[in-house]
């Protein structure tokens, strides 16, 4: 993708390549700076304050939902939500093509959240077919994308690494339910982006990657391994990447049956962790990461949460074309 040819919609992460990602990078640090000031955030209140945003969110969020919100409120745009498919018409048996057709009557994008993998892409092609299309952005699909997660986590690397070469030739170990966490797929095919970067993905047999990621990265040349050993892969590791179960997709609670205690980030481990390594999450967090390690400074979940904010204030004024209204610094 040309960074002229500004996403319309945000559908999933490879969409995204190498110059979007340094420009949306250096964007969303240029926008940080409005925040420090009283007349910088009212800048930002005037950018989309024509605009209308719709936040249908139909699976539960706390962080997406919030930073979104925050997000378009910070660039003037008010908003309106659906949280609970029961209370619009597709209780009345809408479908939902023209529940979403009926938003995007009413505002200038939607942000959307659902538990059906695939739904964003097919509301998207529907509303390209319409007299109103408006962008739809993936906030979560079911286990399949989460690709503005994916741009936080980026921004997050990115700046962690700021002063060792930047993501290039790191080591990224991704931990947890592989198999259906939206945010491990859409991130590993964004670091597919960058040079000479490893990554190991640790899980128990039963949530190992699926295939197609697989061949994915087989395909874009990533070098990648999968492991069950943990505590191994914390060796040499620049960055851990910690997830929890996504048992909301079980279908008859299979994940009872699985131990995950081996793929845990105990206090006690940090020892195995270079000094200068990373930690992640996209939270919410379960067992699988300590809250004694919120005080180390290698944790970064919360300021990973935070940039999300930032980060989407940025995509949305790509989006929505006023991007160019913030004036990024000469290198
Ligand atoms: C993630 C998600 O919803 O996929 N959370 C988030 O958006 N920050 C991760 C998760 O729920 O485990």
């Amino acid at each position: 993708m040309h960074l002229d040819d500004r996403p319309f919609h945000v559908l999933e992460s490879s969409q995204f390549d190498r110059p979007f990602l340094d420009y949306i990078c250096l964007l969303t640090d240029t926008i940080r700076r409005f925040d420090k000031s009283k007349e910088g955030l009212m800048y930002l209140r005037g950018l989309l304050a024509h605009k209308r945003a719709m936040l249908y969110f139909t699976q539960p969020s706390t962080r997406t939902f919030l930073s979104f919100q925050s997000a378009c409120h910070i660039l003037g745009m008010p908003t309106s939500e659906i949280r609970d498919s029961s209370t619009s018409s597709e209780r009345k048996g809408e479908s939902i093509e023209d529940s979403l057709q009926t938003f995007s009557s009413y505002v200038d994008i939607i942000i959307m959240r659902t538990q059906v993998p695939g739904l964003c892409n097919q509301i998207a092609n529907h509303l390209d077919n319409t007299d109103r299309p408006v962008p739809i952005i993936n906030a979560g699909s079911g286990p399949d994308e989460h690709p503005t997660q994916a741009l936080l986590d980026i921004y997050t690397l990115n700046r962690s690494f700021i002063r060792r070469g930047g993501i290039p030739g790191k080591t990224i170990t991704l931990v947890g339910d592989l198999k259906r966490g939206r945010t491990v797929r859409s991130l590993s095919l964004l670091l597919a982006n960058y040079e000479d970067i490893k990554i190991r993905f640790v899980s128990p047999k039963e949530y190992r990657i699926e295939d197609d990621l697989r061949l994915q990265l087989t395909k874009k040349g990533v070098q990648f391994e999968e492991t069950s050993d943990f505590i191994g892969a914390l060796d040499g590791t620049d960055a851990v990447y910690m997830t929890r179960v996504q048992d909301e997709y079980d279908a008859n609670n299979e994940s009872a049956a699985i131990n995950i205690d081996n793929y845990s980030l105990k206090y006690e481990d940090l020892c195995h962790l270079k000094k200068e390594a990373v930690i992640m999450h996209p939270l919410p967090r379960r067992t699988e990461l300590d809250t004694r390690i919120d005080k180390d400074p290698r944790a970064k979940y919360w300021r990973q949460e935070r940039n999300g904010m930032w980060t989407r204030v940025a995509l949305l004024t790509m989006i929505l074309g006023v991007h160019r209204n913030i004036v990024l610094p000469d290198l």
